[in-house]
């Protein structure tokens, strides 16, 4: 049986136990802002909050997240709440406030100057500021609070998204120690020699050791946690379960590779999408020439000059390109205030600027770098639009936009061109596989996109197509419910109906194994 939304309603019942689920980013799934006097709703870019919505509208439950729009406090009650989706609300978002200096110190100061560096591993130089540090500590005290708030004195299950947060889980814990609190990192984690010139390691991994279960994208980055743990701690390593004890608390670190709903992309085309796509060929002067697309926020891990220095290299080289292909790339302003972000703006726009001088002329342009938001009805248009999808990340956790791409074509054409150092490669294997660090290779990658034939461009992606529908965001979601949520209430778990639970003896084997809750989870009802 696959996985559905139905099927994770289920499972957040049963596993749950009547305990609240309340999940904790920094980014909200929804931001309220003014435009032109009026307020209006956006869908943040970002991997994380698609991933979650859906989740969530199955679970439903608390999401507590910065309230970073200019009209978040307008469109929420004195309390911060609010229920979403704004257009069929179905779970409850708390939007915490935090001052500039909050903001400044602990998102774009220790997570984004500090975290994000060191953990992708992209020469970009980690800085770290005691000033920083001092308002990520403080926030992550804000937001303890807010979730405690939340669960209100009763059973909950905290599900902690990413590098925001590295000491909640050990301050929640703390506060409540009957609290299940399971976290997910979505970035990569690197390995010990990296790590240790943090001069707040220690705090970190302790922080993060309060959680009952930790989670990353891959096998990989979770050895490379537990080495760094073992290295930087006195603790208990159990490697045969993977799992740490420290102070009485035992942490489970395992892989859960995050995912999409693959049933979103119909939403997003909708019926009229070929009438979108002429409008917007037309509006673009795109004539019938097929498109190589790339989708990102302006990130330098995301490899986007890289990308762009590909298409100058293929039209170096295969001039009988000119004129007869367009790589269009949405670049969704992010973290603007660093100077970092800023300036990769600036790059990408002049490298555009470069490549059409060289290669364009007066009623054709190569690349076309659309540097705003786009919704996803946009998004998902270009998607199904392109010729070829390009990801070409220096270091990605998973990448969602590589998963978002195939759901999108149910025609089983497109090529997605993906870069072998995202998480998303290991599920991928028939994408065209490029190093974006070799520009040539990636240049390779993008003429194959161009010309592979229409057999083979339907073979991969059938295969594609039938992972992310099998390895789905409700199946993550399940998954990590399955084997939290007998933390919550082991003794509790009803029998799913329908399903005929495994005998009290099998429980009990398949309970006194962690490498099994799986196996529990696909043999009963759950999985
Ligand atoms: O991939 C890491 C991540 O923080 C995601 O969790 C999120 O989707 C994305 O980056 C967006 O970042 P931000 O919230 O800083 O705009």
């Amino acid at each position: 049986m696959g996985w559905s939304q139905e099927r994770l309603e289920h499972v957040a019942q049963t596993r749950l136990g009547g305990a609240k689920l309340i999940v904790v980013a920094n980014r909200e799934p929804y931001i309220h802002r003014f435009k032109d006097g009026e307020v209006e709703w956006i869908r943040p870019a970002g991997g994380l909050t698609a991933a979650l919505d859906p989740v969530m509208r199955a679970c439903g439950g608390t999401w507590v997240a910065h309230g970073s729009g200019d009209a978040d406090r307008q469109t929420a009650d004195a309390s911060g709440r609010l229920r979403v989706p704004p257009d069929d609300p179905t779970y409850t978002l708390r939007r915490v406030w935090l001052s500039k200096d909050d903001e400044e110190g602990y998102y774009y100061g220790f997570a984004n100057s500090a975290l994000w560096p060191l953990c992708h591993q992209v020469y970009a130089r980690p800085v770290f500021d005691p000033a920083h540090w001092d308002a990520y500590k403080r926030v992550n005290e804000l937001f303890a609070q807010a979730v405690l708030d939340e669960a209100d004195g009763g059973p909950a299950l905290v599900f902690v998204q990413d590098y925001h947060f590295a000491l909640l889980p050990r301050l929640l814990k703390q506060a409540r120690p009957d609290l299940v609190v399971a976290q997910f990192w979505h970035i990569p984690w690197p390995n010990p020699e990296t790590f240790r010139v943090c001069p707040w390691g220690r705090e970190i991994l302790d922080g993060m050791l309060g959680n009952d279960l930790m989670s990353f994208h891959t096998q990989y980055h979770c050895n490379n946690f537990l080495e760094t743990v073992d290295r930087t701690l006195e603790c208990r390593i159990d490697r045969e379960r993977f799992a740490v004890e420290r102070s009485g608390q035992a942490t489970s670190v395992r892989p859960h590779p995050i995912s999409v709903d693959p049933r979103l992309a119909a939403e997003y085309l909708g019926d009229d999408w070929e009438r979108r796509a002429e409008k917007f060929r037309k509006r673009y002067r795109l004539g019938d020439r097929p498109l190589l697309v790339g989708v990102d926020r302006v990130d330098y891990t995301k490899g986007i000059p890289e990308r762009l220095l590909a298409v100058d290299r293929l039209l170096q080289q295969h001039p009988e390109w000119k004129g007869k292909f367009h790589f269009l790339q949405v670049g969704a302003p992010s973290r603007t205030h660093l100077p970092a972000y800023r300036d990769l703006n600036d790059e990408v726009q002049n490298l555009a600027d470069r490549i059409n001088w060289a290669h364009g002329d007066g009623s054709w342009r190569p690349v076309m770098f659309l540097n705003e938001h786009h919704g996803p009805e946009d998004i998902f248009l270009l998607y199904r639009m392109a010729a070829g999808c390009v990801v070409s990340s220096l270091h990605d956790g998973m990448n969602l936009v590589a998963k978002e791409f195939v759901t999108a074509r149910p025609d089983e054409q497109g090529v997605l061109v993906l870069s072998q150092f995202t998480g998303a490669a290991r599920e991928l294997p028939d994408a065209v596989l490029v190093n974006p660090f070799d520009v040539q290779a990636t240049a390779d990658g993008l003429l194959a996109a161009l010309t592979m034939p229409a057999d083979e461009q339907r073979r991969r992606m059938r295969k594609m197509r039938q992972q992310v529908d099998d390895h789905n965001i409700f199946r993550w979601a399940g998954m990590l419910l399955s084997e939290v949520g007998r933390m919550v209430e082991p003794a509790d778990l009803p029998e799913p109906s329908g399903v005929t639970p495994p005998s009290e003896e099998r429980q009990r084997d398949l309970l006194a194994s962690r490498h099994s809750l799986d196996t529990i989870a696909l043999t009963w009802g759950a999985g």
